[in-house]
């Protein structure tokens, strides 16, 4: 079967969209309600691939889901508490997904038995050594690998707890030794060097564990018992930010987007589009589950060139190359920097998004930490996700905003959109207008 989409310029995009669960949010409300004994309901869960791997690695452990899969973007999570948890029958397989990985992997730390990973041909690149150097410095045994697969042999005894700066603005890294220190034999005091997201914290205090956060540092006191909460996701940032890069470089576009979560931590993608001039309205601002939420409107117009570098970029770090995008019809030169982290994600995204924009007409230069991009017009053309989602995402969107008479672009690998998004080419076709 086929796996290119072929995407026509659009008009504006008009109407409103509900994009899909918090991809970050679903893993964790998962994982953090595995570890508690009792049941909770997660509703408004991602139903994606990545999600579905996090809980193929949690049933392996002994947990529950009721209907064993989620069903209308719900699941009740059953589990017997991390202190019952049993050794994984193979290979905990984590496919594409790096958040479920390095979580898990907090969470192998603190258990009494041998837990063996793995994932796909993209995830086996990706740097572990990350994750797995604090968990050998807090006293867990780990396979010397660079990367998956790998083993931790686990232990709750002899885990000390961690003191220290982590070398990466990383979530999925805090987050890993947050899980670890739950099961230390003392407090952990974690520094982290920028604002990575911080759902973990968010949600593991308000299931009653010991969590303190002051600016950077994250203070981690074990033995307090986590009680299952019900969660409630939002929708995605990181998806609706298609969606809003989409309408913001689009003339006579207005697109509302409906219940997104805007953690601060979270909101860099509408700093920068903002600081391109563009228009985003939030609003109706509440909480939900402990995450700030809002409806977010997005109207049409000529965006102006800006540079994006540091916190920004922690706080947009999965935006970056839709926001290249942006930046490819901004009349004049754009500059992303302080983004090194993007060549060890799902792809090497600096490097696809450079050569993306290039067959679609765009001036790219590269950096090892970012991109010069000299805006011009988009033109149709002929693009490969290699395999990464969120660049398939960023394809379409520049297909969108192509000039009308350059014709169609072919994305290669469409299917790459189920990891994080599988309703993607379904809600393009409800909000583009076909050009008259
Ligand atoms: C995520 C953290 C980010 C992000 C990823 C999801 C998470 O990765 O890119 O898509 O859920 O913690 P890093 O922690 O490697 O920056």
């Amino acid at each position: 079967m086929s796996d290119t989409v072929s995407v026509e310029p659009s008009g504006p995009l008009r109407g409103e969209l509900q994009v899909p669960g918090d991809k970050s949010i679903s893993h964790r409300a998962l994982i953090c309600n595995a570890l508690a004994a009792g049941e909770a309901q997660i509703s408004g869960l991602l139903d994606s691939a990545d999600c579905r791997s996090t809980m193929a690695c949690l049933r392996q452990w002994g947990v529950e889901f009721e209907g064993g899969q989620i069903a209308d973007d719900r699941v009740v999570v059953r589990s017997p508490g991390q202190d019952a948890f049993t050794r994984a029958e193979s290979v905990l397989d984590c496919g594409n997904s790096g958040t479920s990985i390095r979580l898990l992997s907090g969470v192998a730390a603190g258990l009494p038995f041998r837990s063996e990973f793995d994932g796909d041909d993209s995830l086996r690149q990706r740097p572990m050594r990350r994750v797995l150097d604090p968990l050998a410095q807090m006293g867990a045994a780990v396979s010397d690998a660079e990367t998956a697969p790998y083993w931790i042999d686990g232990s709750a005894e002899s885990l000390r707890g961690f003191r220290g700066e982590i070398a990466v603005a990383s979530a999925q890294v805090k987050s890993c030794i947050v899980f670890a220190a739950l099961r230390a034999d003392g407090p952990s005091r974690i520094v982290e060097p920028g604002p990575s997201r911080d759902h973990t914290e968010r949600i593991l205090a308000a299931m009653g564990a010991d969590i303190d956060i002051d600016g950077p540092a994250i203070t981690v006191r074990p033995g307090a018992p986590l009680q299952p909460r019900d969660v409630d996701v939002p929708g995605d940032i990181s998806a609706a930010a298609f969606w809003m890069i989409a309408a913001a470089m689009i003339p006579g576009s207005e697109l509302r987007l409906p219940n997104v979560g805007v953690n601060p931590r979270r909101t860099g993608v509408i700093d920068a589009l903002r600081s391109m001039g563009a228009q985003i309205e939030l609003h109706s601002q509440r909480v939900m589950s402990g995450e700030p939420v809002a409806d977010i409107t997005v109207r049409g117009s000529r965006l102006h060139p800006t540079v994006i570098d540091g916190d920004t970029v922690v706080r947009a770090v999965d935006e970056i190359p839709a926001l290249a995008v942006a930046a490819a019809l901004a009349g004049g030169v754009t500059e992303i920097r302080d983004a090194a982290e993007l060549r060890v994600k799902e792809s090497d995204r600096i490097a696809a998004t450079s050569t993306l924009l290039r067959n679609m007409g765009i001036e790219v230069g590269e950096w090892s930490d970012g991109m010069r991009i000299v805006g011009g017009d988009l033109r149709g053309g002929s693009v490969d996700s290699h395999g990464d989602h969120r660049l398939a995402m960023t394809a379409a969107i520049a297909a969108l905003a192509a000039e009308q008479e350059t014709g169609p672009t072919l994305i290669q690998g469409a299917s790459a959109v189920d990891i994080s998004y599988p309703g993607f080419w379904r809600d393009l076709e409800r909000v583009r207008h076909v050009l008259v």
